[in-house]
């Protein structure tokens, strides 16, 4: 299928076969094609968190307020970002290995860093967090078209409460929780949706 036909056909999936599971192999597969996912300054800030237990599944249910999907799907992926990303030696280790594999000679390399370095060092914990909204919403897009495109459906939520949810799960401060995905087989089909005509949403050069 084609990117443009996914886009146009996905819907979100609020029911799901219980009793199917998606192969961890699989999971990791998806989860990988998605880490490729652009990324600011390629520091790769975001984690996957897969929630299969179905203890925690039944934890997180209040939780998401009672949405079903978070027990009968397959699994509940928590999709956080790493503050701990921003830092200097995140950011030289990852250059280094890009050096070292032939992608970035020295110069190239010691740019990256020091620009990576100084755009992150004086932002606030508030414009963090939008960094790492950012880096975790194009890495969930990503997840939710290859799991499409693999046969599954996918709803993401943030229908829960976060403190809560990180409290149940021992999520720490280090990590931002951006949103939850339920990925599994759909027993029903999501309910039709409209959109804005594209002339309400496209604007040339200026906003109105
Ligand atoms: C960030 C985000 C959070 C969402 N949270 C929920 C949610 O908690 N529960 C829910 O039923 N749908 C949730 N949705 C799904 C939206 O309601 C849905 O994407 C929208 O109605 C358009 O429908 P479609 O995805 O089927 O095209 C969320 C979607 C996004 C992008």
């Amino acid at each position: 299928m084609s990117v443009k036909s996914i886009v146009e056909t996905r819907r979100s999936v609020r029911q799901y076969d219980s009793s199917y599971k998606i192969s961890w192999e699989v999971l990791t597969s998806l989860i990988e094609s998605a880490t490729k996912s652009p990324n600011g300054n390629n520091i790769q800030a975001t984690r996957y968190l897969i929630i299969d237990d179905p203890s925690l599944k039944e934890l997180l249910l209040p939780i998401a307020y009672n949405q079903q999907q978070v027990v009968d799907a397959s699994h509940l992926i928590v999709m956080l970002g790493d503050y701990q990303a921003f830092e200097r030696e995140n950011i030289i280790e990852i250059n280094e290995e890009a050096y070292q594999a032939g992608y970035l000679d020295e110069s190239l390399k010691n740019i990256l860093v020091n620009n990576a370095i100084n755009y992150y060092e004086n932002q606030s914990r508030e414009e963090l967090k939008l960094e790492l909204t950012r880096d975790v919403s194009l890495a969930s897009m990503s997840l939710v078209l290859l799991a499409n495109e693999a046969g599954f459906e996918t709803i993401t939520m943030s229908g829960y409460d976060s403190k809560k949810l990180k409290e149940a799960l021992n999520i720490s401060e280090r990590y931002l929780d951006v949103m939850l995905i339920a990925i599994g087989k759909g027993t029903e089909e999501g309910h039709s949706t409209v959109r804005h005509k594209v002339e309400k949403v496209m604007f040339k050069n200026k906003m109105d």
